[in-house]
């Protein structure tokens, strides 16, 4: 069966599509910043031995770096870069605070990069061999229609840019790489008004994961697997 190593999966789009893989079969690395406190981690782990957690927050090099180590030499089919932060603190032109905007950064655009440098090798000997990042329809200029949410928006889109590059970079590898928007999700980011569940998100998301091959690596997916403009 494929393995998933996904970050930020304690709640949200993250803990959803750690179900739904586990769901079919899949064997799950589950990262988490606090695995002590992630009950619902927790107790998917007591009904299924195929999901190992691990404590990662994404912006703790020696913590990837541990990470890398357990899972040497071990294929992973499906990279999912999550973990996300909204960055509420530098939305708002002309409050702009510098620690929020680099939360954003290391979080948003240098995690992502990261974990692709350091699972590149685990993914290149896996069957499947694709890399996802869970970007936003926010990261779109042509989408930017009322402005605001500047760290969030730039970090996202700057994220894209990452994506494109590793597109290019990992080809020869035959690794695919892409762009995801999960849709306007009911969570803690997406907020109670938002348009879809988790379980909708993350069941078409895997539909677009299912679906994808190569010549797709570089592709920026909405949910109902449309092209958003860049
Ligand atoms: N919800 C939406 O409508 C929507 C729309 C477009 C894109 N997205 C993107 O989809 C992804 C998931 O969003 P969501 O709605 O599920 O968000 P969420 O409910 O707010 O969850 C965010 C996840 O990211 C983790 N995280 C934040 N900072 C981290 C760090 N430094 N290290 C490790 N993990 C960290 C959180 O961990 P803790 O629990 O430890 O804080 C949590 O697991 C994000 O990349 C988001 O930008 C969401």
């Amino acid at each position: 069966m494929p393995t998933l190593l996904i970050t930020g999966a304690n709640r949200g789009i993250g803990l959803e599509l750690t179900k739904q893989y586990l769901e079919q079969g899949w064997d799950v690395h589950a990262c988490c910043r606090k695995p002590k406190k992630a009950k619902e981690l927790a107790k998917l782990k007591q009904e299924n031995k195929k999901l190992s957690i691990h404590k990662l927050n994404v912006t703790k090099e020696k913590q990837m770096d541990k990470l890398k180590t357990v899972l040497k030499n071990k294929a992973i089919d499906m990279l999912i870069n999550n973990a996300g932060v909204y960055a509420s603190e530098a939305s708002k032109f002309g409050q702009t605070d510098e620690k929020s905007w680099e939360e954003a950064v290391a979080v948003n655009l240098l995690a992502p990069m990261k974990m692709m440098e350091a699972f590149k090798e685990n993914v290149a000997i896996s069957d499947k061999k694709i890399i996802a990042s869970m970007s936003s329809k926010m990261g779109s200029m042509d989408d930017n229609t009322s402005g605001g949410a500047y760290a969030y928006r730039a970090t996202k889109a700057a994220l894209n840019a990452v994506m494109v590059s590793a597109a290019h970079d990992l080809r020869h590898l035959d690794i695919t790489c892409l762009i995801l928007h999960p849709g306007w999700v009911r969570t803690d980011m997406g907020g109670p008004n938002g348009e879809i569940s988790t379980q909708e998100s993350a069941q078409k998301l895997r539909k677009i994961l299912d679906e994808c091959d190569i010549s797709d690596t570089g592709k920026f997916y909405d949910i109902d697997g449309s092209i958003i403009p860049w």
